[in-house]
């Protein structure tokens, strides 16, 4: 039987990739939806060659060029952010990939689980603000919730056929771009210089969390969820090859590691194959051409964005959730050039000051905190602005 997905923002990244995956095994996968934001030239190249069930362009003013793109393709098209929640709970989907980027994926995630789909998470926002709401729903439920991002597919594989406690988990970073720089150096960098990732190629966001090294703030807070482990007992480690992709350490010493090349595509294949493995043509690793592993402790003094997302989650509540919302804005606006590189840490630690600590756990109290937050760091933003 093949399996059913829907892939949430298939003209990103991620989902372009998934996509790729589906070509290559089309005995194993169908597309049942697609969505985009507002990408609607690349959503209609899509539906035509994959033959979704449906299709939904989240900007409701793209709808009239999807419909008419599409007619007589049998191909079901819908528009507005209702309909992307709406969408996951279709009979017809297996498994929901969500690859769309930001707190936008929230709420179609908290959909999806409460409709017994199985996930593939590659959205990390949706733990970092929503883990404490989503997480136990995913354990009542008893349903597959698999690592997409390339560190939790590692743990995840660590963790495979393990019954023993964890000890500690080593999570890798790349460094970014800025791996080695001081502060001093990282006063006037540009957007451009910090999208020149060197190991990957991915969306714009991540891109610059991996340069300000937020990425990796969200990552612990991710696999805190995920694996039910402790932030202290998660630490991070600089491995610039990026080929060991997180490790797993054990209560007798033993550490576990997942190696491969730097591709998206392996961990993404691995969410829609578990528990079995499929073939793959793409690049492998080659260990004497890839002689030397380092690993190094991470420049939390440059890259403030560590510390601040485990203060985040150790004061608990709507706090990571009003991180997570200052760094999109803060991002957004280092991207239009209105903040520096070094504001956005800056951004983010004046909302985590201001913002009222709620504790519960609900949509309604994180989709408050997000918008929330956004006014209070687009408000910080004006003002670093005008300085
Ligand atoms: N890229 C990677 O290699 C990578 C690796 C690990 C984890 N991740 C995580 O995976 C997620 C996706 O990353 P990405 O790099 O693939 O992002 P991306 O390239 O920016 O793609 C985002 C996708 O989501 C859609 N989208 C954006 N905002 C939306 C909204 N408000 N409502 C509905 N759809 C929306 C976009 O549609 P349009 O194209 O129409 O704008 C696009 O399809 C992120 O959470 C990221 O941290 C990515």
């Amino acid at each position: 039987m093949k399996k059913r997905i829907a892939i949430l923002g298939s003209t990103g990244s991620i989902g372009k990739q998934a996509l790729e995956i589906v070509r290559a095994h089309p005995d194993q996968l169908e597309v049942e939806v697609l969505t985009a934001n507002s990408n609607a030239d690349l959503l209609v190249r899509q539906a035509a060659e994959f033959r979704p069930n449906a299709v939904v362009i989240a900007d409701d003013t793209c709808y009239h060029q999807v419909q008419q793109a599409l007619q007589g393709l049998d191909i079901k098209v819908f528009s507005g952010r209702q309909s992307l929640l709406d969408i996951v709970e279709m009979s017809t989907i297996d498994m929901v990939l969500v690859a769309l980027v930001g707190f936008a994926g929230l709420e179609p995630t908290y959909r999806a689980i409460a409709a017994r789909k199985a996930v593939a998470l590659a959205n990390k926002e949706t733990l970092v603000a929503g883990g404490a709401l989503i997480m136990p729903m995913v354990r009542r439920a008893n349903l597959a919730f698999l690592p997409v991002d390339s560190e939790h597919s590692a743990i995840f594989q660590c963790l495979a056929g393990e019954c023993a406690a964890v000890e500690k988990i080593l999570l890798t970073a790349s460094g970014g771009p800025f791996f080695g720089c001081k502060r001093a150096d990282l006063e006037n960098v540009k957007a451009e210089q910090a999208l020149k990732h060197p190991n990957w190629n991915m969306g714009n966001k991540v891109t610059i969390d991996s340069a300000t090294m937020m990425n990796k703030g969200l990552e612990m807070i991710e696999a805190h969820w995920l694996f039910n482990v402790a932030p202290q007992q998660i630490e991070i480690v600089v491995q610039p090859q990026s080929i060991v992709h997180s490790m797993v350490e054990f209560a007798d010493g033993s550490v576990k590691a997942q190696m491969s090349l730097p591709d998206m595509r392996i961990p993404i294949q691995y969410a829609f194959s578990f528990p079995y493995r499929w073939n793959t043509t793409y690049p492998k690793l080659s260990f004497s051409r890839c002689a030397t592993l380092d690993f190094y402790e991470p420049d939390r003094q440059t890259f403030e964005c560590i510390g601040l997302a485990y203060k985040a989650i150790e004061r608990g509540g709507n706090i990571p959730c009003a991180m997570n919302a200052a760094n999109e804005s803060a991002v957004s606006a280092f991207l239009h050039d209105k903040i520096t590189f070094l504001q956005i840490a800056e951004v983010v630690a004046y909302v985590m000051d201001k913002i009222n600590y709620a504790e519960e756990a609900s949509l309604d109290n994180f989709s408050h905190t997000d918008a929330l937050s956004r006014l209070m760091a687009k408000g910080y933003i004006e003002l670093l602005e005008r300085k």
